[in-house]
């Protein structure tokens, strides 16, 4: 897995990013030779077309890549992630006009398709390297790219790998990498220091469920720092419980743990980048399991907060955990909470994959993050607290329901289930992410993929005043 740029004094070929009609421009640049090759070839700039050019002696002397027209290049992301892929080894530099947003996200799309999930097997990146377009801040895209590739190997790691014990492990090496401290709560323990629901949800798991805490605070600085704090559902694998998941819903609920590996990826980005913030990032880590001793469907919870739910459905674990640890986030006020979390099957079905459907308590940080969003490439879509439909998630005789009947806005009425339990402070984002690229896209392969977090991180220095 190579995500870093090519060091800036290696010997380098173009990469000549052609757009729609710009053939005639870029031949001018090349030799007779050259130019009887490209137009043997028949090459046309259609978006993600490559054609490696040779010299005299047969080895590449430069590559033409079709960047097609506007249009086509709002059908997706990352394009320049495709040459990547199919470029012969060696080191090129980028040649185009591109504006600083277009640059930059080329640029991480490059990074990007270096990532590789290779645990378990051989999975070799490809070989060409990229030195680093001038104009883009090349350090500050490596930590992007580090980030986004440690929350895809958090989730592609399966639960036997990934189970609340290894993610706990995880919380620590990140926090040891930077300088933080991590304290969890474990097993019984969680009965004692009051987080009921994390124990309730996960006391039937093959691993004791624990709440994970990792704080950290930008070294030298010694005034008052404005106070972030990251919840990440770490449901390291949902069965469902009781109410058991069918098969094919199952089958990927490893990924159930996607909201811990992006705040994780996003810390990772906040820390490596030095961000003056007193970051705190809580993960409840848990497998929602089946066995005697499980939570029933009925059961009514006292939570840490004090409020009383009803377990309607076992399979909406979620929103159990995460109300205990947001209980706990918000009795420290922090300037602003932002929750993640694979929370509902709904959010999917709303937006599906490839948008990141998000919650605010005010409008202008809604604003900051949707601009933010379109600006780095990591869409958002923002979803309402829908307040009227508060009743949904009150059953009558415990505070909350867990699962409101019908399953009308189940996106919404989870959302509005956290709200309960965030009071003190008053900036609160939540996102309802799926977390998994189903096919493979430019930059994202098959598999885990982190959403929103760079968006967030975009965001952060006009969402905390940094
Ligand atoms: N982890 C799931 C949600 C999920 C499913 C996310 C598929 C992404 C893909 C969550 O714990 C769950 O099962 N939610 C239920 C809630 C319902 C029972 C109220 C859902 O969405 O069906
Ligand atoms: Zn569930
Ligand atoms: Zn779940």
């Amino acid at each position: 897995m190579t995500l870093t740029f090519a060091p800036a004094d290696a010997a380098s070929l173009p990469l000549i990013l052609v757009p729609d009609g710009g053939l005639d421009a870029a031949l001018t640049d090349l030799d007779p030779a050259q130019r009887n090759w490209v137009e043997a070839s028949g090459f046309a700039p259609k978006l993600g077309r490559l054609l490696v050019v040779p010299s005299a002696d047969g080895a590449p002397a430069l590559a033409l890549f079709g960047w097609g027209d506007k249009a086509a290049r709002a059908r997706g992301r990352f394009h320049l992630a495709r040459a990547r892929a199919r470029l012969p080894e060696g080191t090129w530099h980028l040649v185009g006009d591109l504006g600083r947003r277009a640059l930059d996200e080329a640029a991480l799309g490059w990074l990007l398709a270096g990532y590789r999930f290779d645990r378990y097997r051989d999975n070799p990146a490809p070989k060409a390297a990229l030195k680093a377009p001038e104009g883009v801040d090349a350090r500050r895209l490596e930590i992007i790219a580090a980030g986004e590739a440690l929350t895809r190997d958090l989730i592609n790691t399966p639960t036997s790998d990934m189970g609340p014990e290894a993610l706990e492990a995880a919380m620590r090496t990140l926090a040891e990498e930077f300088g933080g401290k991590v304290a969890a709560v474990t097993g019984d323990a969680l009965l004692d220091a009051n987080l009921p629901l994390i124990h309730a949800v996960g006391r039937v798991g093959g691993e004791a469920p624990r709440l994970v805490d990792l704080t950290w605070r930008a070294p030298g600085s010694g005034r008052n720092l404005p106070r972030l704090t990251l919840v990440g559902k770490g449901v390291c694998f949902d069965t469902g419980g009781l109410n058991l998941k069918p098969g094919a819903s199952m089958g990927l609920m490893k990924k159930d743990m996607g909201g811990a590996a992006t705040v994780m990826g996003l810390a990772r980005m906040i820390m490596a980048l030095g961000l003056p913030v007193e970051l705190r990032v809580l993960v409840p880590a848990v497998e929602n399991g089946v066995a005697a001793g499980a939570m029933r469907p009925g059961d009514i919870l006292t939570s840490r907060k004090g409020l009383t739910v009803e377990v309607n459905n076992t399979d909406a674990e979620g929103r159990l955990v995460l109300a205990d640890a947001l209980a706990l986030a918000d009795e420290a006020r922090p300037d602003l909470i932002v929750s993640m979390a694979t929370l509902t099957g709904a959010a999917r079905v709303a937006v599906g994959p490839d948008l990141a459907p998000f919650y605010a308590t005010r409008d202008k940080i809604a604003a900051r993050l949707s601009r933010a969003g379109d600006k780095v490439r990591d869409p958002l879509w923002r979803l309402p607290f829908w307040t009227p439909y508060e009743p949904q998630i009150e059953p009558g005789i415990a505070d909350l329901d867990n699962a409101p009947k019908g399953g009308f806005a189940g996106s919404i009425t989870a959302a509005l289930f956290l709200r309960r339990f965030v009071t003190a402070t008053a900036d609160y984002a939540h996102f309802d992410i799926y977390g998994w690229q189903p096919s493979a896209a430019p930059a994202r392969p098959k598999g885990g993929v982190g959403q929103a977090g760079r968006a967030i991180l975009e965001a952060l220095p006009k969402l905390l005043k940094l």
